[in-house]
């Protein structure tokens, strides 16, 4: 099978060679001199290895280019043998204008469709408008599941791009590798960044948990862009046993995660907003104020032991020391304990 294919490709690259790189040679504009790092690193795919129907661009966009543009051809967007693979014209438009040239300009009209952001675009071209650039990928990938939710999307909205992430001509799409998709997201998301360097994050930087394991950048029906309709749905598809059912529920846990953790980082082991007994006094009237204050001679479990002589707490309650509540309410995310209605067990 892959002796078959190496003498196609073969084949395939001698015809090219007599026919396209003749041509190529002929009326090669002039693009500059490709550095021998270039050369290099494009040495492996030649026009002659494109797509026929291609020939209309490679004939002047080809190795030589300052950004490996061929590269296109070991992605999926250059597969041969699938009829669905793009042509340089299905993404960047038929661009009759710019192949001609017919009003002999200097710099020669513009492609219709050309990718990038308005700031991050080093090209000849500024960059064609944010909705044009989405519909040309749209065409294709707009009745993925995926996508459904691209318009009207934080992204869409803020006049972001298909190629504000991804990178089409090479091999290696940083936003889809999870080593490197954090890479992509902080360059706008500083806060986020920040947060996953606290001491409890998930393991972002790490390469085990990614952005996109929560967040659908291209948008969804949830908030936040999140993968599920709910943040709890979202932190279940990993933490199933957080589900339940409990036979006692404690409400804020199913109501959101985010009650009590952050998802992208915090000082506070385990990704905690922060620490009992505050935590828990955000929501419970302090430590059973009404039945077993913290003062002097409060007996109970709950108060200290009051010094004699001072009248202070000799002790720190038990509401405090430690685990502070977490010390007696164990099963903060709720028990299935027969006894465990006050998530003690
Ligand atoms: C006859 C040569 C020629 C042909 C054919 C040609 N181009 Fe170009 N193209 C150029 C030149 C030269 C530039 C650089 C613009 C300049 O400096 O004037 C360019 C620029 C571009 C750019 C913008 C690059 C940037 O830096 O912003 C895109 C995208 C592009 N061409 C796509 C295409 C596509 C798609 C086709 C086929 C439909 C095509 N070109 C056919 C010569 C050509
Ligand atoms: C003419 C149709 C067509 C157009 C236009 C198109 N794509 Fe694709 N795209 C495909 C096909 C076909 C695949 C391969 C799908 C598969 O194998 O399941 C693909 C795959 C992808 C993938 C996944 C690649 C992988 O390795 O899994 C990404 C990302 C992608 N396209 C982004 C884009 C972006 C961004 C644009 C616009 C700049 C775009 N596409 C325009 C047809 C198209
Ligand atoms: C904010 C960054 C971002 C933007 C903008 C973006 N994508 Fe993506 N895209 C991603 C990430 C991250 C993945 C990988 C998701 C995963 O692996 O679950 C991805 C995956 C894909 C895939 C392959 C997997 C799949 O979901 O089918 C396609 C196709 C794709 N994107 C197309 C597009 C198109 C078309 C647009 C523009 C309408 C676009 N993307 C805009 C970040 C982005
Ligand atoms: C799947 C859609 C798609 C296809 C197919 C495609 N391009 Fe592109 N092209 C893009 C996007 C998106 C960019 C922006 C840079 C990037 O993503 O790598 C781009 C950038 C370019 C650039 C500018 C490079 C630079 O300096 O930033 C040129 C030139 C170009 N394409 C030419 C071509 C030619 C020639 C072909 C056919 C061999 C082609 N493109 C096929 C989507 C596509
Ligand atoms: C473990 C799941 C998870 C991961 C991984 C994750 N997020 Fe989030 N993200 C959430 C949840 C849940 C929210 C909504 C609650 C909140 O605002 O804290 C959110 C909110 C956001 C928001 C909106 C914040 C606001 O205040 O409006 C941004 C932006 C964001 N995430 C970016 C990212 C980026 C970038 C990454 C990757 C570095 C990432 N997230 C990874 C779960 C996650
Ligand atoms: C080019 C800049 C840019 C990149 C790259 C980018 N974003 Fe965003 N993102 C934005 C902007 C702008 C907003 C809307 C304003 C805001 O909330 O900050 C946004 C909003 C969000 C939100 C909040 C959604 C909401 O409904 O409030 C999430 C989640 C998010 N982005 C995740 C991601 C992820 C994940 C990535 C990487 C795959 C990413 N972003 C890459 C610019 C970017
Ligand atoms: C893609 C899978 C995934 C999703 C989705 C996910 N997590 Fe995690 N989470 C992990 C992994 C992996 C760990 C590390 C587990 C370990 O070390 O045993 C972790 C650890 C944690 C921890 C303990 C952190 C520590 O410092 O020990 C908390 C708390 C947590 N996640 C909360 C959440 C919340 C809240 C959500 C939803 C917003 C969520 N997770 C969504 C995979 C995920
Ligand atoms: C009422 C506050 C609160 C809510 C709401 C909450 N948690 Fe927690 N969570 C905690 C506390 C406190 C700890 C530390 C427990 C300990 O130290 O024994 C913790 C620990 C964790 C841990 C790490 C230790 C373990 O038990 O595995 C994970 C994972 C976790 N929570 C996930 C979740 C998920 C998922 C949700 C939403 C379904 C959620 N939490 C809702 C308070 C909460
Ligand atoms: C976001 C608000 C919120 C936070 C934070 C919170 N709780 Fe709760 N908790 C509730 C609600 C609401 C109930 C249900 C009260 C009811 O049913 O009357 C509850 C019930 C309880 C119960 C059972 C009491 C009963 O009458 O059934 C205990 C015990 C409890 N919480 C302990 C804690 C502890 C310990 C913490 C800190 C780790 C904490 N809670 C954090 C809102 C919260
Ligand atoms: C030394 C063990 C212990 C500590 C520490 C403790 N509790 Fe309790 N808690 C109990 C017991 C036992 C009950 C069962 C009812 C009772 O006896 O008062 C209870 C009941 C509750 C209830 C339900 C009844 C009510 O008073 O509304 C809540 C809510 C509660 N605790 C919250 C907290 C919070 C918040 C903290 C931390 C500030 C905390 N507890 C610390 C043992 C403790």
């Amino acid at each position: 099978m892959k002796l078959i294919r190496k003498m196609v490709s073969l084949g395939v690259l001698i015809c090219g060679l007599c026919s396209v790189s003749w041509t190529l040679a002929a009326d090669l504009p002039d693009l500059g001199e490709p550095t021998q790092s270039q050369a290099k690193a494009s040495a492996s795919i030649s026009a002659a290895e494109s797509l026929k129907k291609d020939a209309v661009c490679t004939k002047c966009h080809d190795s030589s280019e300052m950004k490996p543009v061929l590269s296109i051809y070991q992605t999926k967007h250059g597969v041969k043998g699938d009829p669905r693979t793009p042509s340089c014209q299905s993404c960047h438009g038929a661009s009759e204008n710019h192949v001609k040239n017919a009003d002999g300009k200097a710099t020669r009209n513009k492609p219709d469709v050309v990718f990038g952001t308005k700031r991050g675009s080093s090209g000849a071209y500024p960059p064609s408008e944010a909705k044009v650039q989405s519909t040309a990928c749209l065409s294709c990938h707009g009745k993925d599941v995926n996508r459904t939710h691209w318009e009207g999307g934080a992204h869409q909205t803020n006049d972001m791009t298909c190629a504000s992430c991804h990178e089409v001509h090479t091999a290696h799409d940083k936003v889809r590798d999870k080593q490197t998709q954090p890479e992509v997201c902080f360059v706008c998301h500083k806060e986020q960044r920040a947060q996953s360097k606290k001491i409890s994050h998930h393991a972002i930087g790490e390469g085990k948990v990614v952005c996109s394991d929560c967040h659908n950048p291209h948008g969804s029906a949830g908030p936040k862009m999140l993968k599920k309709n709910t943040v709890t749905e979202t932190c279940y598809t990993c933490h199933a046993e957080k589900r339940g059912p409990f036979l006692w529920e404690h409400q804020p846990v199913t109501e959101d995660c985010t009650n009590c953790h952050t998802p992208h980082g915090s000082n506070i082991t385990p990704l905690l907003k922060s620490r009992a007994p505050f935590l828990c006094d955000d929501c419970h009237d302090g430590p059973h104020n009404s039945q077993a204050p913290v003062a002097g001679n409060a007996g109970g479990i709950q108060g200290g032991l009051t010094n004699a002589t001072t009248s202070k707490l000799a002790n720190p309650s038990t509401s405090y020391a430690g685990r502070a509540c977490l010390n007696c309410h164990v099963m903060v995310h709720g028990s299935n304990s027969p006894s465990g209605a006050f998530l003690h067990r």
